[in-house]
């Protein structure tokens, strides 16, 4: 519960997983009758429901959170409960951070206990600080310390979140190493420990593309499962992701309802698979790849984008101008170069369908030179 969150309730601008769906997890508990490992608040089975979607026995419906494959989503919960911790690799914004909260809120109703990883993580977000004013004037004590996120799930048996683990610096990153085989964490200065709880474990997410900035040490890889998330498979479930996304951000903030969506939204799912991809969907025309990732993530922030500005500014439709210059934003990260792919995909690619026309001028327009 965080500072003023009663006054302002469903005000806040994002809930947190468990908050959100709250309805969808309530039902699921009451329609799981299958074991629960100790202090999980459903079983794994329900868990995986949770994150894939389905109908219940009641007709609850269960909206899916992540579209991908069943075997992957079984792997990762299975793994939360078992003495392995969980590590969720993948290139950009293929939704590891996003399963890893909707993972901790469905198994233990708390997604909040997270570490964000960054080169200057000191040990105290993982361990614990001292509160020194008590410090000072008691000396040590359990009183005075102040309990790091995944300090504060040992004690409590729930699921820690450490976000983009491999930006962490190796020798704060090996104070996990204890936390994870030895299940406690030692507190020399009081000469104590603290040990978990059942339900202890934790979720960490890492980026591909940052691998090699602080590698994982072998000791910490061995404490984790390794879950890789890939990129949709196909486009289908790419329109789906980005689709769902889409809507349910556009509600979030009370977006006016816009018309015409699906065919711009496969427009730029399809920009985006084939300049990640380096040819087009025909296989005929390769292409050159801009240095960006192009993410589904940002795929959904130019739809996103596009729709504020039909809903906002244009005729409640949305048009290929709403998106192009958005699209132009996510592909063009190295002015220079990527200016060069964008263009060359533009002539190549896009001037000669017929039915893109449209799409192939506002993009001209959008392009600042
Ligand atoms: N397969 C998928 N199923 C459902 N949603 C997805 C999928 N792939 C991407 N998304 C959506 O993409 C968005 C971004 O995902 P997220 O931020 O979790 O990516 P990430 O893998 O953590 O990226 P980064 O490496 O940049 O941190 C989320 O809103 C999520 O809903
Ligand atoms: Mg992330």
């Amino acid at each position: 519960m965080g500072i003023a969150a009663e006054s302002v309730g469903e005000d806040v601008l994002r809930q947190h997983a468990e908050d959100a769906f709250a309805e969808e997890l309530a039902a699921l508990a009451a329609a799981d009758e299958r074991p629960r490992p100790p202090r999980w608040r459903l079983s794994p089975w329900a868990v995986a429901t949770y994150l894939l979607g389905g109908t219940l026995p009641d007709g609850t419906v269960i909206s899916p959170k992540y579209i991908g494959p069943r075997r992957i989503v079984e792997v990762a919960v299975t793994t939360l409960a078992t003495d392995r911790a969980l590590l969720l690799l993948g290139v950009p914004g293929t939704a590891k951070t996003w399963v890893s909260e909707h993972l901790a809120a469905a198994v233990c109703g708390d997604s909040t206990l997270l570490v964000q990883g960054t080169a200057g993580t000191p040990e105290e977000a993982i361990r614990y600080g001292w509160n020194y004013a008590r410090l000072l004037a008691h000396g040590p004590s359990r009183a005075a310390m102040v309990a790091g996120p995944v300090m504060r799930a040992m004690s409590r048996g729930l699921v820690a979140r450490v976000e983009e683990l491999t930006r962490i610096p190796a020798d704060v990153q090996d104070s996990l190493i204890t936390i994870l085989s030895e299940k406690t964490l030692p507190v020399p200065e009081l000469n104590d420990e603290v040990q978990a709880v059942r339900g202890f474990n934790l979720i960490a997410t890492a980026n591909d593309r940052d691998r090699g900035v602080n590698e994982l040490s072998s000791a910490l890889r061995r404490r984790f499962n390794t879950v890789v998330l890939p990129l949709p498979a196909t486009a289908d479930a790419e329109v789906e992701i980005v689709g769902r996304r889409v809507a349910q951000l556009g509600s979030g903030l009370e977006l006016p309802p816009v018309a015409g969506a699906e065919a711009e939204l496969r427009r730029v799912v399809t920009v985006f698979r084939e300049l990640r991809a380096g040819l087009t969907e025909d296989g005929r025309t390769r292409l050159k790849t801009p240095s960006g990732s192009l993410s589904t993530a940002e795929a959904i922030s130019v739809v996103t984008g596009g729709l504020a500005l039909a809903a906002h500014f244009g005729d409640g439709v949305l048009r290929s101008a709403d998106v192009a210059a958005g699209i132009l934003g996510a592909v063009v990260k190295d002015p220079v170069a990527d200016t060069l792919v964008w263009r060359e995909y533009l002539e190549t690619a896009v001037r000669p369908r017929a039915d893109w026309q449209d799409f192939y001028r506002a993009c001209r327009d959008a392009d600042p030179a």
